[in-house]
């Protein structure tokens, strides 16, 4: 397995804390990075203070989660041990030198790039890297901060999420991006339409726990159930993730339970996917996040608005909470054919999915009455 390089930033408060008891602890902006650690890879601490690089290190062990950790005032509650790998050394001026090699100091490293940043630590200049990549950009998808999700592949990282032979499978990095926004590491996450099981792999090398149902199980660890009658308990879940048919436009299986057997056109197709709604409202926690992903529906002239009628039937049961906007790559129709056809005939392909976020109504809620905003307005 390839290694990688992982530099954490730390203050002139928290670097003795974090050089004396050999660990790295970071808040929830770094946590998804944290996470990608491996046992044996290569840490650096990078004190934005001093503009000093401590290294190297060697993570030990897996990373961990603890809300209860009293350093720093619970303000890091992710970390991972490490151990030196020689003698610990410092850099100087390093702001100058990761710019200079193009490096971010929030960038995960290729091995390559972690063992040029090691032998400048060990002041052996000799290293050529001309030509190598010292950034590894494709390992772990960006958390996004806007609602326009658009990632070029299907899967990430080293390992494989789902199968993208399967039809409709889920690209990964909107799993990714959901249970780093809404779950913490242990939670419970449940995929009720599980499919090619994209949602069990990405959760797993997460660190969370994950329950997945489909009507037609394609592997082991997938459960024989209907997403409308799920073998759980009332209030057991920590979030919901569902790509749910569009419309009967793919054929998953001929199974007589199979929505995607119903054409979107029929109001059945909401009727049934309503009561999967339910399904989802009764096993979540409560203030806890079901999030649908779903595309609309334009063929032989006619178009429905499949989304909009998705998120229409799921706020007679949730509170909104965003609609994001997930940008479509690898589909089918993604063709010259079908795009001169689009031209020609005066339609439009599908560009975009709806990924809707609700959640379980909580008494903690604020009271959207009420709510006074206190705009600030700027000249332009
Ligand atoms: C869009 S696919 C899910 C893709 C999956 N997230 C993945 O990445 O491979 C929708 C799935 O819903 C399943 N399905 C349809 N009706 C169902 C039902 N009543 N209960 C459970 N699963 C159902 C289909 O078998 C299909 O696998």
């Amino acid at each position: 397995m390839k290694k990688r390089g992982f530099i954490f930033a730390c203050t002139s408060k928290s670097e003795s804390e974090m050089l004396s008891k050999n660990i790295v602890l970071t808040g929830r902006t770094y946590a998804p990075k944290l996470f990608a650690i491996k046992e044996g890879d290569y840490i650096f601490l990078y004190n934005l203070d001093t503009d000093i690089l401590w290294g190297t290190f060697l993570a030990k062990g897996e990373p961990s989660y603890d809300k209860t950790l009293e350093i720093f005032g619970g303000k890091y509650p992710y970390y991972i041990s490490v151990e030196p790998l020689n003698e610990i050394k410092k850099v100087n001026n390093a702001g100058r030198l990761l710019k200079r090699l193009s490096i971010s100091w929030k960038d995960i490293l290729t091995e390559n790039g972690a063992l040029y940043l090691k032998s400048i630590l060990d002041n052996e200049l000799f290293v050529d890297i001309k030509g190598e990549k010292l950034v590894d950009v494709d390992y772990r998808p960006p958390i996004f901060s806007t609602t326009l999700w658009d990632y070029p592949t299907q899967s990430y990282g080293d390992t494989k999420k789902g199968n993208n032979k399967y039809p409709g499978v889920t690209p990964a990095f909107i799993i990714y991006n959901l249970i780093w926004r809404y779950t913490e590491p242990g939670d419970l996450v449940c995929d009720p339409m599980a499919g090619s099981g994209t949602t069990i792999d990405v959760c797993k090398e997460e660190r969370r726990r994950v329950v997945a149902f489909d009507i037609v199980p394609t592997r082991n660890d997938i459960i024989q159930a209907d997403a409308r009658n799920l073998p759980l308990k009332d209030n057991s879940i920590d979030m919901v993730f569902i790509d749910s048919p569009y419309g009967d436009n793919i054929k998953y299986n001929d199974h007589p339970l199979n929505i995607g057997n119903i054409p979107a056109t029929k109001e059945e197709f909401f009727d049934e996917l309503e009561k999967v709604m339910k399904e989802c409202l009764r096993v979540l926690k409560e203030g806890k996040v079901l999030a649908w992903l779903i595309g609309d529906q334009w063929a032989k002239g006619v178009f429905v608005p499949v989304g909009l009628k998705i998120y229409e039937r799921l706020t007679k049961y949730f509170v909104p909470i965003d609609i994001v906007s997930v940008v479509r790559r690898n589909q089918s129709s993604n063709t010259p054919f079908w795009h001169s056809k689009a031209l020609q005939h005066n339609f439009y392909l599908r560009g975009f999915k709806y990924l809707i976020i609700v959640k379980k109504a909580s008494s903690n809620d604020k009271k959207v009455k009420n709510l006074k905003i206190s705009w600030g307005f700027y000249e332009r």
